[in-house]
């Protein structure tokens, strides 16, 4: 019996980077996996990567910001199969890295429209079809959601909306166990996807250098690889972790712990 067999999954983000590993992971586990994005082409293909392997996924525009798409969305994901049972947070983006006092609303409202709104509204309308029969959520928050960061680019608002999915869990954490409903977080630290490419090109002292000096400062000496990050999705999207709700996991190699 694989992990998570004939359970319906959405995963927002999931077209690129860490959405994409925890897609294929949880297809290949059994899942009917619906990948939601708004990069509509690498959507498609990863569609086409996990039907083509013999799994089960099928591909929706939809803006994690826009409540109409994610209304549309789960209600359609659940006429389809009958339920919801496992909801991935994923879908983010890192904004600029400025000082608060750079920053400017419109920046600060991005951010965190799709940061936290997005977490909110797909939270709203997927929990619904959960309490019918219990699910999972799992939201992917940062280690900057837990601490600031001293080596990198000044404290900036994505901090402040990593923060908010991290509380966001426990509180619905609470609020919806009387439903059978799970909610943790997951707090990566420096994995390698196209994010993290973007942050290191856009970087002043150079990519190369900037890759360098980041993972001087992760004792396992590397950045992670987002089935590193996968894995723990499965875990908490799984009944194997049924006891485990508003729970924190950080997958970061050991950056925060010193
Ligand atoms: N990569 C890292 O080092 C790292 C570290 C900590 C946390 N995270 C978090 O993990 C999550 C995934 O990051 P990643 O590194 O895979 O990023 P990524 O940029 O490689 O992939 C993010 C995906 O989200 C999608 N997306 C962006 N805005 C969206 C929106 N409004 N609606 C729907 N989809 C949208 C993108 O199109 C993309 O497919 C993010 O929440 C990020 O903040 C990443």
């Amino acid at each position: 019996m694989a992990r998570v067999q004939d359970k319906v999954a959405i995963v927002t983000g999931g077209a690129m980077g860490l959405g994409r590993a925890a897609s294929v992971l949880l297809a290949q586990e059994g899942a009917r996996v619906a990948i939601v994005d708004i990069a509509d082409e690498p959507g498609k293909q990863a569609e086409k990567e996990i039907n083509g392997a013999g799994g089960e996924a099928l591909y929706r525009h939809m803006d994690v910001a826009s409540e109409e798409d994610v209304r549309r969305v789960c209600r359609e994901v659940a006429e389809k199969y009958g339920r919801i049972d496992i909801l991935v947070n994923n879908a983010g983006i890192s904004g600029s890295p400025k000082p608060t006092h750079e920053i400017s609303v419109p920046e600060w409202n991005r951010v965190l429209d799709v940061d936290a709104k997005g977490v909110f509204l797909c939270t709203k309308h997927a929990v619904p079809y959960m309490k019918k029969g219990g699910g999972s959520i799992v939201n992917i928050s940062s280690v900057y959601g837990i601490v600031a960061g001293v080596d990198n680019p000044p404290p900036y608002l994505y901090h402040a909306a990593k923060g908010a999915v991290r509380m966001m869990t426990k509180s619905d954490a609470v609020c919806y166990a009387k439903d059978g409903i799970r909610v943790n977080s997951i707090h990566p630290g420096w994995i390698w996807t196209p994010m993290l490419d973007q942050v290191g090109k856009a970087a002043p002292e150079g990519q190369e250098e900037f890759n360098r000096r980041l993972q001087k400062h992760i004792p396992l000496g590397r950045y992670g690889e987002p089935r590193d990050v996968a894995f723990a999705v499965l875990y908490f999207a799984s009944d194997e972790s049924k006891f485990v709700t508003g729970s924190e996991l950080v997958i970061d190699g050991g950056y925060i712990a010193w």
